[in-house]
């Protein structure tokens, strides 16, 4: 288990224009989009590491990074509306575009992603693992920001 393993497992899709464009996009709140999804990626990789997973790990790691892969700003732009449910299919629809061999697990991890708020729910282990770890980010990139604003705050 090694921060340089992850790295290189998924080096080649972060030095992408479109990958490094994410860290503009504002994401829960303080966050950006760029942030989230390695941390989200990270997260199911130790659990990869953790309890072993019959999917390929790099499969498994790329997919949860491309699971956000939308390319706009939420903020901004007038998709708010119908973002939560229509975000997914977005994020496959760039991924299989950008990364042609995209395999039939990492398809549904992304295109479930959002379940329960979609109401299908994920048809593999990995989607289901991707659905929970997403959700174990955004709470945390939730409390980073208001306690970075809690901190800012007190400094006034
Ligand atoms: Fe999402
Ligand atoms: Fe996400």
């Amino acid at each position: 288990m090694s921060k340089s393993e992850f790295l290189s497992i998924i080096r080649d899709i972060l030095a992408t224009e479109e990958f490094q464009r994410m860290k503009k996009y504002r994401h829960h709140v303080k966050g950006n989009l760029y942030d989230h999804s390695v941390k989200v990626a990270y997260l199911c990789y130790l659990h990869h590491k953790k309890h072993g997973m019959d999917v390929d790990l790099a499969e498994f790691v790329r997919g949860a990074l491309l699971h956000d892969y939308y390319l706009y700003d939420l903020h901004g732009c007038g998709r708010h509306r119908f973002h939560w449910f229509r975000h997914p299919r977005r994020a496959l629809e760039n991924a299989i575009r950008h990364y042609p061999g995209l395999t039939m697990i990492q398809r549904d991890m992304i295109r479930r992603h959002m379940f329960p708020v979609t109401l299908t729910p994920p048809m593999t282990r990995e989607g289901w693992l991707l659905c929970f770890y997403d959700k174990v980010a955004a709470v945390d990139d939730r409390l980073r920001g208001s306690r970075r604003a809690a901190r800012r705050k007190k400094r006034k």
